[in-house]
């Protein structure tokens, strides 16, 4: 299927280093827990990880949902839940796209619960044109339009996460 590049490795990658950097003047102390949700987000965790200049720690989370697009049934699952305790620490989620906002107005509402000094949310790519959720995002990359876009840990049918650039997936 015909690809074309929407975000380019180097945009990526100037944008990811402008984020740590913000990150890094915003959090000033107090330990930093960044919680990549997989499998999209596991390059942007990579990168913007190392974007943060102080110590981070890192961890993981896999949700499944259903009823995402045309029904929006908004039932999520989680398949993974963390190794470690988030309670008074700064969490930052870590997110590759935020589409409809059903999985991460679950997660944040969840992770509430956990008490942490604070909760923040960081995505790559955000399609706000197709919220139905509303979710509080501190840190986006791009604003995207409507498109179908794979690359950079997004996928379609599992394919094409590796993909340097984020692309559009033309069907035809
Ligand atoms: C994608 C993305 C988010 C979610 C966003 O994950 O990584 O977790 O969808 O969509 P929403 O805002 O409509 O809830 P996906 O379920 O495709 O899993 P993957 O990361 O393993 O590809």
């Amino acid at each position: 299927m015909p690809l074309r590049t929407l975000l380019s490795e180097e945009q990526i990658r100037t944008r990811i280093a402008e984020l740590g950097s913000q990150i890094a003047r915003d959090y000033e102390d107090g330990d930093l827990v960044l919680i990549g949700i997989l499998k999209g987000a596991c390059y942007f965790l990579a990168d913007l990880s190392r974007a943060i200049r102080r110590e981070v720690f890192i961890d993981f989370m896999g949700i499944s949902s259903y009823g995402r697009g045309k029904t929006s049934s908004g039932e999520v699952k989680v398949t993974k839940d963390l190794d470690v305790s988030v309670e008074g620490a700064h969490v930052l989620v870590v997110e590759d796209i935020i589409d409809s906002g059903i999985t991460l107005n679950y997660l944040v509402s969840l992770l509430e619960q956990r008490k942490p000094k604070s909760l923040r949310v960081a995505a790559l790519l955000d399609k706000p044109e197709r919220r139905v959720r509303p979710v509080d995002v501190a840190y986006v990359g791009f604003r995207i339009p409507d498109e179908f876009v794979v690359g950079y840990g997004l996928d379609y049918a599992e394919r094409y996460r590796n993909l340097r650039d984020v692309c559009i997936l033309d069907p035809d």
